[in-house]
């Protein structure tokens, strides 16, 4: 397995260009198979998730026209075959969200259980009880959910148990060909879902409300061609920005929407960094000093988001003082610390493994350490940045599920980072 080196100690500065959003550029993929003509996505960021996605779909017989920049042309009217294997879902989540549209558009579908995952048990129920209210006939045997739809679906009301950002946008694609009204209530917020819906909407859905706690949704006959471009990726632009902020750096991030990024924001601006927004960028300067820890709750958007929690986890490990950080969404998300404590940071797990508190170090010190998740992996980068020495990290392929160019976009900023080729054992 490929791994990266980190000789840590640099102060990062410099400028980037965020990537298109992963996670909205998935979920457009999955609802493209809603209609009869072509759509093309831009900004599509070159990442393995994607094409994961890419070939879930040529597997299910679409043709899928890539260019050089990464213009993706998805033709779902050459589909052949309705299931989605095992093979495919299991290593991305997002997959799963195939099943409502070939539904929708097909009356059938199978799809494999995602399973688990290393970030907690994520099942999917929220998704199954919610395509069931929209008539659904769903049945689960082998590990797959096989669901039918002979007659069409039908509009309904569907209350979310909790908020859940698959489930929202599952549900609201979905509902995009079911016949008559659909409400979905105690929708997630998230920017993705309100790219998605703006996504259909150019395909000829009528999405209202998306971003808000409830989401309208009037069925329409059949959905059509569009462009659409995808919106910067939230998460990947915070990494580079709280790396920035670990090492006492200064950067400024472009093709940004600062807007999506206010809680991460406040939380730095605490931490010492003084921010310049403009429309479209963010600029962090931390004028060479250590950060102060920060205490901080996951929870869904507009809250500090779980996808940054690992990262800014490495942050508070060399800051001035100690910070307590809650996780909610996840039930399983600290497997970053016994990794980071092998490279000398203060940690010490509470309440059942919910809260991490650190107690900050002046540096820490580079060490072997293994990546088990795509943040997780990529809050080891920033743990082997801040460290003395040289650190390597095993398992890099969960970065390159979700970081565009990451070695690249570091060496960038002044980091001395490299990929090793995989090791003969
Ligand atoms: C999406 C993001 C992921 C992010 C997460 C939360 C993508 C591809 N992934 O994941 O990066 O960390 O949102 O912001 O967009 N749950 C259930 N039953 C369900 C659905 C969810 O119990 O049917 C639970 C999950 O186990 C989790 C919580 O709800 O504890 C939130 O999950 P959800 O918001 O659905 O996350 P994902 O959409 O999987």
């Amino acid at each position: 397995m490929e791994r990266l080196l980190i000789d840590g100690g640099t102060v990062l500065s410099g400028e980037l260009r965020a990537s298109g959003a992963k996670n909205s550029a998935l979920k457009m993929f999955a609802a493209a198979l809603l209609a009869d003509e072509p759509v093309t996505i831009s900004n599509v960021p070159h990442l393995k998730d994607i094409t994961t996605m890419i070939e879930l779909l040529v597997s299910l017989g679409v043709e899928v026209v890539i260019d050089e920049k990464m213009n993706i042309e998805i033709h779902a009217n050459t589909i052949k075959r309705f299931k989605a294997p095992y093979e495919l879902v299991k290593t991305m989540r997002a997959s799963f969200n195939v099943l409502g549209p070939l539904l929708a558009h097909y009356g059938q579908a199978e799809v494999s259980l995602p399973g688990g995952c290393a970030i907690g048990s994520r099942p999917v129920d929220q998704h199954l009880r919610g395509l069931e209210a929209l008539g659904a006939k769903i049945d689960m045997s082998d590990g797959y959910v096989r669901a039918s739809a002979p007659k069409g679906l039908k509009g309904g009301k569907i209350v979310f148990d909790f908020k859940t950002v698959g489930g929202t946008e599952h549900l609201m694609m979905t509902a995009c060909l079911a016949e008559g009204q659909t409400t979905l209530e105690n929708c997630a917020r998230e920017p993705e879902i309100v790219d998605l819906a703006n996504f259909l909407n150019k395909m000829g859905a009528k999405v209202s409300g998306a971003g808000k706690d409830i989401i309208n949704i009037v069925g329409v006959k059949s959905m059509g061609s569009c462009s659409h471009t995808v919106i910067p990726d939230r998460v990947e632009a915070g990494t580079y920005l709280i790396a920035a902020a670990a090492t006492g750096g200064s950067i400024k991030i472009k093709n940004v929407n600062p807007g999506h990024l206010e809680a991460v924001l406040d939380k730095l601006r605490e931490a010492g960094a003084s921010i310049t927004v403009k429309a479209d960028s963010i600029e962090l300067d931390m004028r060479g000093s250590r950060p102060k820890a920060v205490s901080l709750i996951t929870a869904p958007y507009p809250d500090y988001p779980t996808d940054l929690q690992a990262q800014i986890m490495a942050m508070n490990c060399v800051a001035e003082g100690s910070g307590r950080i809650t996780e909610t969404v996840f039930e399983n998300r600290f497997m970053h610390v016994h990794e980071m404590s092998r490279m000398g940071a203060k940690v010490k797990l509470e309440a059942n493994n919910t809260s991490a508190i650190t107690t900050g170090v002046p540096s820490l010190r580079g060490a072997p350490v293994m990546a088990n998740d795509l943040r997780a992996s990529v809050s080891l980068v920033i743990a082997g940045l801040v460290a003395e020495g040289q650190t390597v990290i095993d398992r890099i392929y969960h970065i390159d599920r979700g970081y565009e160019q990451v070695e690249e976009k570091l060496q960038k900023l002044g980091a001395r980072i490299k990929r090793l080729a995989p090791q003969i054992r």
